[in-house]
């Protein structure tokens, strides 16, 4: 079988060719089909974005409206899904819930498509986005005890997310500008990442053929992990715990370089990015921005500002490249804008959708081949079986 070169945690393998995202950790450099993240994040919206990573260019008018009027028309869920919803314990962790339910999902609409065509796929991409979001903001409503909010046809993807997860029945949720459009900037930085662990299992899964949904459900509990989406949630546990417990910035610091008890700077450090994270430093300073026109002056936001400053003066982050990442301060954003904290990693996976749908198009476009990564065996060599009364 010739030999097998051992790369652990896939540092440097290639494991596809993919023409969607594009990173130079190095530099800092990130692009979704080639546009610059940081124009993406000012000027795009979410639809657009996602539109453009499923579809390869940027939306015309129309293109953009229909996407539009699907993402509307595909917005509910089948109600015999809202019984499933019952069957969950009151503190079911959503992501979880978020898994099941998209897997579920697929029992409830055709998992027969075309990659290949435009103008089918844009059918169950659509679908699938706008019904993840609708069970996103149940899963919540359900931690809660509360019935789920009916989607509004009159409100675009952000703020009819926003309105399923926040009203009140004495107490509709009002849009407000600078709320939608933090969250729509977030969720474009989320939009894609090429071979990161979700997306990487939602190609390898798909790579065996495997339907949307599923392939998509396994994404969701990849990101589930507190290394990789789950890091957001990590980030404001340490926060707050810090804040708590009134431990300066400089003592927790000493912790994590001394690995006590495996700790790390949660929201720090990166696989490909050696020098910054281009969407921390967007989030950075929409984080600032919408901190200031909400009026809201958060002590975790101090806390975390200050954690960066000692870590980019110290020797120990400094040797190993490691800077504030995308998880670092989405989670102020996110805290600001009333999204409570078990729904940060959920809206991380509404993010991430439209990347996991364009790369398993990609395998489903390209020559059929299944992902089978090889290994080098560590185990006992060959010896007999030993019979129960000579063990
Ligand atoms: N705090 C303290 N030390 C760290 C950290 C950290 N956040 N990250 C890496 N290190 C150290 C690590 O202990 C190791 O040190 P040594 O050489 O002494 O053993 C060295 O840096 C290299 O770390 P690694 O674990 O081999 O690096 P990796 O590329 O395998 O891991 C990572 C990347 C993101 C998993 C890691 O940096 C980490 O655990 N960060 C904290 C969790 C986090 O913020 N995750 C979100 C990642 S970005 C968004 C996403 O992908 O979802």
């Amino acid at each position: 079988t010739g030999l097998i070169t051992l790369d652990n945690g896939y540092g440097n393998t290639g494991s596809c060719q993919s023409n969607i995202c594009y990173i130079d950790g190095d530099n800092g450099i990130l692009r979704y089909r080639g546009y610059p993240i940081e124009q993406l994040a000012e000027q795009s919206t979410f639809a657009e974005t996602a539109y453009l990573l499923i579809f390869g260019e940027l939306p015309g008018e129309s293109q953009l409206q229909e996407f539009r009027n699907q993402l509307t028309e595909h917005q509910f869920i089948h109600e015999d899904m809202l019984h499933a919803f019952e069957g969950f314990p009151a503190d079911a962790p959503p992501m979880a819930i978020l898994s099941a339910m998209i897997n579920a999902l697929g029992c409830f609409q055709p998992v027969f498509m075309s990659p290949d065509d435009d103008d089918h796929f844009m059918d169950p991409a659509a679908r699938l986005m706008s019904k993840v979001r609708t069970i996103a903001a149940a899963s919540y409503r359900k931690s809660i005890g509360k019935p789920m909010n009916y989607p509004r046809s009159d409100l675009r993807y952000t703020a009819n997310f926003l309105h399923q997860l926040l009203s009140l029945p004495h107490k509709p949720y009002e849009p407000d500008d600078v709320v939608v459009d933090a969250l729509d900037k977030l969720l474009i930085l989320h939009a894609d990442h090429e071979q990161n662990c979700s997306t990487s299992t939602v190609r390898m899964v798909g790579s065996a053929q495997a339907n949307l949904y599923a392939s998509v459900a396994a994404g969701v509990c990849a990101l589930w992990g507190p290394l990789h989406g789950g890091a957001n949630v990590a980030v404001m546990e340490m926060l707050q715990q810090l804040h708590d417990s009134g431990m300066t910035p400089e003592e927790y610091m000493e912790k994590v370089k001394n690995k006590e008890a495996g700790i790390r700077l949660m929201g720090f450090g990166h696989r490909v990015y050696k020098n910054f994270d281009p969407r921390a430093k967007i989030i950075k300073q929409a984080c600032d921005n919408v901190l200031d026109r909400l009026g809201i002056h958060d002590p975790l936001l101090d806390i975390a500002k200050r954690l960066e400053e000692v870590a980019l003066e110290d020797d120990y982050f400094i040797e190993r490249k490691l800077y504030p990442n995308v998880d670092f301060y989405s989670g102020i954003i996110m805290r600001a804008i009333g999204i409570p904290t078990n729904m940060f990693t959920v809206i991380f996976a509404i993010g991430r959708l439209p990347g996991w749908i364009s790369h398993w198009r990609e395998v489903h476009m390209a020559p059929a081949k299944i992902d089978r990564p090889r290994q080098i065996y560590t185990g006992a060599p060959k010896r007999d079986y030993v019979p129960m009364d000579k063990r």
